[in-house]
């Protein structure tokens, strides 16, 4: 009982969001709601912006942890419908010397930034996530290029 009271507040809490947890068709309907909701936040496509930013008052590393729902969300689902736009975002946002230190960043970043960008990379990997055009760093190489130049 105690269970299902927790499960009906957290589904009221969700905004009415209803799951049967038995059926996934249910939880990839649920989840696409979730991946629309997030990416209703995401601006960095629209002419103009910079692909992988999020508008203020969200940092970088924000757009790091979405990038990498995202890719886990591909994963999980099988719905490539945000494919393109997060391949954009994560290629975008390489740095100069092929990792997770763009130049617009370096200013206010540490090592957490990048690990969230590091993480998303490394889910990419993991889940055979498309990778980059062949003339650019993969995805396991920018993973490799951010544990390497931590200090
Ligand atoms: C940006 O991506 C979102 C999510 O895929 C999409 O809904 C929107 O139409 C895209 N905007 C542009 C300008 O392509
Ligand atoms: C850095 O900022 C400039 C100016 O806003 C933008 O054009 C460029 O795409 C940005 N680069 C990255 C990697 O975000």
């Amino acid at each position: 009982m105690k269970a299902a009271g927790i499960v009906t507040l957290l589904a009221a809490a969700a905004n009415g969001l209803q799951v049967d947890f038995s059926s996934d068709d249910s939880i990839k309907q649920a989840a696409s709601t979730v991946a629309y909701g997030l990416l209703k936040y995401y601006t960095g496509n629209n002419t103009g912006d910079t692909p992988g930013n999020l508008p203020d008052p969200y940092f970088w590393w924000e757009a790091g942890a979405m990038f990498g729902t995202m890719i886990d969300y591909w994963f999980y689902t099988g719905d490539e419908s945000y494919v393109d736009v997060t391949a954009q975002a994560m290629i975008h946002q390489v740095g100069d010397d092929k990792d997770y230190m763009p130049t617009n960043q370096t200013r206010t970043m540490g090592n957490d930034d990048q690990g969230f960008w590091a993480m998303a990379a490394m889910s990419a990997a993991e889940n055979g996530f498309a990778n980059p055009p062949p003339d650019q760093p993969q995805w396991l190489a920018l993973v490799q290029a951010v544990f390497n130049e931590y200090g």
